[in-house]
């Protein structure tokens, strides 16, 4: 679909929030933020508890309206869409939430599948069973796939929720706190992992986080949010040293320190799957 550039979007911009608010009743929750999200880029929201990330993160994904302002998605604007226009544009969208949301009846197999079978209906079964085989051989996940996911460890947990969220090819994908929860190690394996997969399958990647060490390391943009205002954007090392004092203070509040981490650029070489199989 093409469509006019909307007023204020910027170049490359995948999807653009507009000057959005979200009140619930007399709550005033977003109050009025603009988020450029770069096509193909790594954008990473972060701020403390109660700031609004969920709440952005329900409207991007059309799970809730701002009160008023606009979310282009692709230079259309969601915000006034009907349901049936709706679930067209939720297909672009892969989610991956924060404890993977994996469903503990279900193998391994049949929780990638799921999608496939909910959205794919007139596949035959041996296409399913080839398209799932394929991504768990991707994600080093290959003879986990009779396993319950109680029997997996937290990062492989990951690995399989990023494999559902896969299945229906979106062009962004959403992580909910992807680290929460994991140690340190798994923790910088699951940031490989998001940038590798947003350069493997060309995506564009918007994380939530209260981990400011990934934040350094896969942000390509950071978003600060605090009570519902978006107070400093950009490098995670212009929040870092910048202008904005309250940036500054957030994050040398998480006592990272941004000089001794680097960066995921790794994405490009042939090993990829080999670290994939290494968490
Ligand atoms: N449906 C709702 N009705 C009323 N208030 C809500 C609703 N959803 C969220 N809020 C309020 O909006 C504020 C922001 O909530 P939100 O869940 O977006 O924060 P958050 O940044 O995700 O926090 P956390 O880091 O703790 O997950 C909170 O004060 C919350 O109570
Ligand atoms: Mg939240």
């Amino acid at each position: 679909m093409t469509a006019a550039k909307p007023p204020g979007q910027e170049e490359d911009d995948h999807i653009f929030v507009d000057r959005v608010t979200k009140s619930f009743g007399s709550t005033h929750v977003l109050k009025g933020i603009s988020l450029h999200l770069k096509r193909k880029k790594t954008a990473v929201i972060i701020g403390g508890s109660g700031a609004g990330k969920t709440t952005l993160l329900r409207m991007l994904i059309a799970l809730e309206k701002p009160s008023t302002g606009h979310i282009w998605v692709d230079n259309e604007d969601i915000a006034p869409m009907g349901e049936l226009e709706l679930n067209r544009v939720r297909q672009k969208f892969g989610m991956v939430f924060q404890y993977a949301a994996l469903l503990d009846s279900l193998n391994i197999f049949d929780n990638v599948a799921f999608p496939l079978r909910e959205h794919r209906k007139s596949w035959p079964a041996r296409r399913i069973r080839e398209k799932v085989m394929d991504i768990l051989k991707l994600l080093g996940l290959e003879g986990k796939e009779n396993r319950m996911p109680s029997e997996l460890s937290g990062g492989q947990r990951k690995r399989v929720g990023l494999a559902r969220a896969l299945m229906l090819e979106p062009q962004i994908l959403i992580y909910d706190e992807p680290t929460s929860g994991l140690d340190p190690i798994t923790s910088r394996m699951v940031d490989d992992l998001i940038e590798e997969t947003r350069d493997r399958f060309n995506v564009t990647s918007v994380v939530i986080s209260h981990d400011m060490t990934s934040t350094f390391r896969i942000a390509h943009t950071a978003y600060l949010l605090v009570q519902g205002l978006v107070i400093a954007s950009g490098k995670p090392d212009e929040l870092a040293y910048g202008s904005v004092e309250a940036a500054r203070a957030f994050i040398a509040a998480s006592g990272v320190d941004p000089k001794q981490i680097s960066r995921v650029d790794g994405a490009h070489d042939e090993s990829a799957t080999i670290k994939y199989k290494a968490m």
